[in-house]
């Protein structure tokens, strides 16, 4: 094990999330995909890896542009606007360490997506050509007559996306094209050769499905409009959105500019939604593979939040801001609930009574109760002076299983996993405290020494607890972490070895409970 860790502790892991579309404030789906990464993202930190997480905004483009002239403002000013009011501000509400924030519009990006450009012009693998057929500027994207039906309601009579259900634009303009069709087998052959590649499997077999249909080469510029990155031969045309967009992987660590950083980040892990893992699994490895990069180590389609069944969206009215979920129940309980009652990698439907039900039995209940009784009794019979004594053998033993099976779990993407290992130490310590009675034991004399072996093996469970779930409850952990007498930084808690935290020499009282009781009935609206 020893060999393993000392090589992890210089290995680089880059993740990211994709880059959200200003037209709109952000929902609890977009919150979903950056705590998700976040919780990677802290992991990897704690284990010691070189790590660095990219979030960011991608802001040009059609959808963004006709948003901005219906307010009646620039795109520039518009995209500014919702960045500094509600892109940036949702990483405060849901508690994101992120290394670094791009937008498509910083000139970082615009330089070198320029750059890139240029290269792959100049070593032919782009071409001018006459685009005709449709484009829906909802998903920002060339569409076949099958991804099509006919429109209903305002829109009979009207052929209309079947994602959005609104009118698909037909395009007939002069485009420049990246031959993409030329990287076909090449893709197959990456999916083949290294099958984790694209995950779960169920992404990964569309993926493969779509590539064997055949691969067309792509439309990467539009000359109808002028808001995106100017294509560098040909100024009539900007860049389209989503060659823009993916690029920023790359601009964000120094492409083209920054060698020395590039090489010690790239290349990345990409965590988005399974809508827009084409793009990532596609597009993007030909993109890189015709520039002479490496590919991604990984990209992962996780499911969506349905909200009544169906994919959670401002368009569709069903959109829930993330505020609405920390205000009441605070920020733990929003990261902990989605990662934990939903597999990642598949759909899960949010309900206002599931999380308030999560909350009370495994967070107030489970935990917190767990983490206030054991800091109480020590504070009460020991005067909050930790017994320097060895802990049970049976606790340690699932402390070490755990935190190798969560560890594990982590490297899958198996993040619902993780916590459910971790939540079995949390129960193990709740029936070790009922079983042994420490109460019981206080009373007598005779049974001192067993109710300091009881004592000390909780607590030793919590400071465990605290590690391990250190990424994801961010602000009960470093509460319990003071409590239990941690000696430095949580965060700086090598996370794989967790289990062998041995305990502070002092606990103090907890500052409050680590959850309180939350009235909902009144406060929290019905989805
Ligand atoms: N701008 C593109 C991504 C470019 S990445 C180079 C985009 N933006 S988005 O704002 O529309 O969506 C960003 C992410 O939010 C996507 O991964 C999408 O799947 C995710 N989600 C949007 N709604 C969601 C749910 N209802 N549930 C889970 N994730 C959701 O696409």
């Amino acid at each position: 094990m020893a060999a393993g860790l000392n090589s992890r502790d210089t290995q680089a892991f880059y993740i990211t999330t994709p880059i959200f579309y200003v037209n709109d404030v952000p929902h609890i789906g977009h919150a979903y995909t950056e705590v998700a990464s976040d919780v990677l993202a802290r992991w990897h930190r704690q284990r010691g890896e070189d790590t660095w997480l990219l979030t960011g905004t991608d802001e040009h483009g059609q959808k963004i542009l006709r948003t901005a002239v219906a307010n009646d403002t620039s795109p520039q000013a518009w995209a500014d606007n919702l960045v500094e009011s509600a892109w940036k501000p949702l990483l405060k509400t849901i508690d994101i360490h992120n290394d670094d924030f791009i937008r498509t519009t910083d000139e970082r990006h615009e330089k070198a997506v320029t750059i890139f450009l240029q290269k792959l012009y100049d070593d032919g693998h782009i071409y001018s050509g006459e685009y005709e057929g449709y484009y829906c500027v909802g998903c920002e994207e060339y569409k076949q007559p099958d991804d099509l039906m006919d429109g209903t309601g305002d829109f009979v009579g009207q052929l209309v996306c079947k994602i959005h259900g609104r009118p698909i634009e037909i395009l007939k303009e002069k485009n420049y094209f990246f031959r993409m069709s030329a990287f076909e087998q090449k893709l197959l052959d990456l999916y083949e050769s290294q099958p984790d590649f694209v995950q779960p499997s169920s992404v990964r077999n569309e993926i493969t499905q779509f590539v064997k249909q055949g691969l067309a080469d792509l439309s990467i510029s539009r000359s109808s409009f002028d808001w995106g990155i100017k294509v560098p031969w040909d100024e009539s045309h900007v860049v389209y959105v989503w060659f823009d967009a993916l690029l920023n992987y790359v601009t964000a660590i120094g492409y083209g500019v920054d060698d020395a950083q590039f090489q010690r980040r790239w290349p990345a892990v990409h965590i988005v939604g399974k809508d827009i893992a084409r793009f990532h699994a596609v597009i993007w490895p030909a993109m890189l593979m015709a520039a002479g990069l490496e590919v991604p180590r990984a990209v992962f389609g996780h499911g969506w939040l349905l909200v009544g069944g169906e994919k959670m969206s401002k368009s569709k009215l069903t959109g829930i801001a993330p505020s609405e979920i920390t205000d009441t129940f605070g920020v733990d309980a929003f990261r902990y609930y989605f990662l934990s009652a939903i597999t990642f990698g598949q759909d899960g439907s949010f309900s206002w009574e599931d999380l308030s039900a999560r909350y009370q039995a495994e967070l107030a209940n489970g935990f917190g109760n767990l983490a206030s009784r054991v800091i109480a009794m020590v504070t009460r019979y020991f005067d909050g002076a930790l017994p320097d004594v060895e802990p049970d053998e049976a606790i340690l033993a699932i402390a070490k299983r755990v935190t190798a099976a969560a560890d594990a779990s982590i490297d899958r993407f198996a993040i619902n996993e993780a916590l459910g290992s971790i939540w079995e130490l949390v129960d193990a310590l709740n029936l070790y405290i009922t079983e042994n009675e420490p109460w019981a034991l206080a009373k007598e004399p005779a049974t001192r020494a067993r109710l300091e072996v009881v004592l000390a093996t909780a607590v030793r469970g919590l400071g465990t607890l605290a590690v391990l779930l250190s990424p994801v409850l961010t602000r009960a952990t470093e509460k319990l972490w003071q409590a239990v007498g941690g000696v430095g930084a949580l965060d700086a808690q090598p996370i794989d070895r967790a289990w062998e935290w041995t305990g502070g020499p002092a606990v103090t009282p907890l500052d409050g409970t680590l959850f309180p009781r939350i009235e909902t009935t009144e406060e929290a609206p019905v989805a």
